[in-house]
């Protein structure tokens, strides 16, 4: 049984949980003037104790911004009937199988017309067509529109054979100027329309993982005062003055994670070789091309003359060549030359950079002092077909922590919008997250930065840092 009423006031233990506390409803708003209500009534549902994720139509995303409904529901709100959801699920189907009750308000006459007859062309209708929730519809038009013959037999029709409940527009002003019947209902009516459609229905998918999920809640501004230098893209090394060898990279996860440490207000230092995705404007930028320009930027940048560091954290999310042509040559080579590239490896930046932070030379012994504070750095790893040498990776680059990736897999590999990583730090344990958009990505990467250097900072005030030595 949900609860029953507001909430006794006298009850003394908190706020009412509401008629639809533990509930899924899904919100379907089409093209009508109206649809700037959707806002107000995402607010009302919440205020009732369900949780909302928010369907449009292509003509209403053009009333209202879905990044409002977005940031008032917590749930990325589905406008693609095509679009699927990071982890490969087909978005409307999850909302389908999950909603407790799908209310559409404002419903156009265009939207009826298409219910009514199955055509599932919107996630609107595709999710109401999947769905077996009660579904309530609040139709608001202008009155011409609302009376016509087409209009009544489409609303006929929802309400029986289908079985939705309808909630009756009010006759008011309309957007058109003149009066009639045609006004969305009171918000406070469509609410109540939902509770009784909802009656006392078991809640259909109470786990959170088979529901939408949530838009991750901002990060507070953790990384203010922090300087974070990120690498992005790909290396290239010259072979000829046009022609390089180079790898996929587009940036992307690099990029993700400066725009997401600028977000938790760190100084970001963006050092970026090839990336094919702008990167943010908040961020000092350094252009590089070459390994051994990334290496001279973020030597640089680590400073280190006065024995301080230049930056508490590098995330080194470059894909950096591992070979470069021995002796590129200064003129074009010519095809009926035929070539064989004889290539070298390249100098391992990363670990050089940690090197230097911990005051060690190239046969890891202890010259001098560690910088100080001592940065917190992480690598990444594009493997392919497992993560066996991770752990391995971390230890000889000395690193905090590695992301591993295996770019073989869907959605997983170059030039994704999402990725599927397996976190290995320093103390042996690992952490597989699920597939994930890269922003997500970054700021669990950013988790580990912070959580790391407020432990760093506790131990240097505390006097507890030894000079650090090889592993
Ligand atoms: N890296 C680096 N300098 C290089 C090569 C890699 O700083 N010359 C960094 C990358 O930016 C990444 C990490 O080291 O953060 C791991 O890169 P990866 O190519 O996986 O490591 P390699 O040392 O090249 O190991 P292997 O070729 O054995 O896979």
């Amino acid at each position: 049984m949900i609860g029953s009423g507001r909430g006794d006031p006298t009850d003394g233990a908190g706020p009412a949980p509401g008629r639809l506390a533990g509930r899924l409803v899904a919100l379907g708003v089409t093209g009508s003037i109206a649809a700037y209500k959707a806002a107000e009534l995402v607010r009302l549902l919440a205020a009732e104790g369900a949780e909302v994720v928010v369907l449009m139509t292509p003509s209403a995303a053009r009333f209202v911004a879905p990044l409002t409904l977005e940031a008032l529901s917590g749930h990325a709100v589905e406008t693609d009937v095509l679009a699927l959801l990071p982890d490969g699920r087909i978005g409307h189907i999850v909302v389908a199988d999950t909603a407790d009750a799908i209310v559409v308000a404002p419903a156009t006459a265009s939207w009826l017309g298409a219910m009514a007859n199955g055509l599932a062309g919107d996630v609107v209708t595709a999710t109401c067509l999947a769905s077996a929730a009660p579904v309530v519809v609040a139709p608001a038009m202008d009155g011409e529109m609302y009376g016509h013959p087409a209009t009544r037999a489409n609303v006929a029709r929802l309400r029986d054979p289908f079985g939705y409940a309808i909630v009756e527009p009010e006759e008011g002003p309309l957007a058109s100027g003149q009066t009639g019947v045609g006004r969305l209902a009171a918000l406070p009516t469509i609410v109540d329309a939902v509770v009784a459609a909802v009656g006392d229905r078991p809640i259909r998918a109470a786990d959170p993982a088979a529901r939408p999920a949530r838009v991750a809640a901002p990060r507070a501004a953790d990384l203010a005062g922090r300087h974070v230098v990120v690498t992005a893209g790909g290396t290239r090394e010259p072979i000829d003055p046009v022609r390089f060898v180079g790898n996929r990279s587009s940036g992307r996860m690099g990029i993700a994670v400066a725009e997401a440490a600028l977000a938790r207000g760190a100084r970001v230092t963006l050092i970026a070789a090839a990336i094919t995705v702008d990167p943010p404007h908040d961020a000092e930028i350094v252009t590089v091309e070459t390994t051994a320009q990334l290496r001279a930027a973020l030597l640089s940048t680590l400073g280190g003359g006065d024995g301080r560091s230049g930056f508490d954290a590098l995330v080194m999310a470059a894909a950096v060549a591992d070979f470069a042509p021995a002796a590129p040559t200064e003129s074009k080579l010519t095809r009926g030359e035929g070539v064989t590239l004889e290539l070298v490896p390249t100098p391992d930046v990363v670990a050089e950079v940690v090197r230097i932070a911990r005051g060690l030379d190239s046969a890891g012994e202890s010259t001098r002092r560690s910088l100080v504070p001592r940065p917190v750095v992480v690598g990444f790893a594009a493997e392919t077909g497992g993560f066996d040498r991770a752990a391995d990776k971390l230890r000889r680059k000395g690193l905090d922590l590695l992301v591993a990736n295996d770019v073989a897999e869907p959605g997983s590999g170059f030039g994704t919008e999402t990725n599927r990583v397996t976190l290995f730090d320093k103390d042996g344990g690992t952490d597989a997250l699920p597939l994930l958009p890269k922003r997500e990505v970054a700021d669990r990467i950013l988790d580990r930065i912070v959580r790391a250097l407020d432990e760093r900072d506790a131990a240097e005030q505390t006097g507890s840092i030894e000079q650090e030595s090889p592993r």
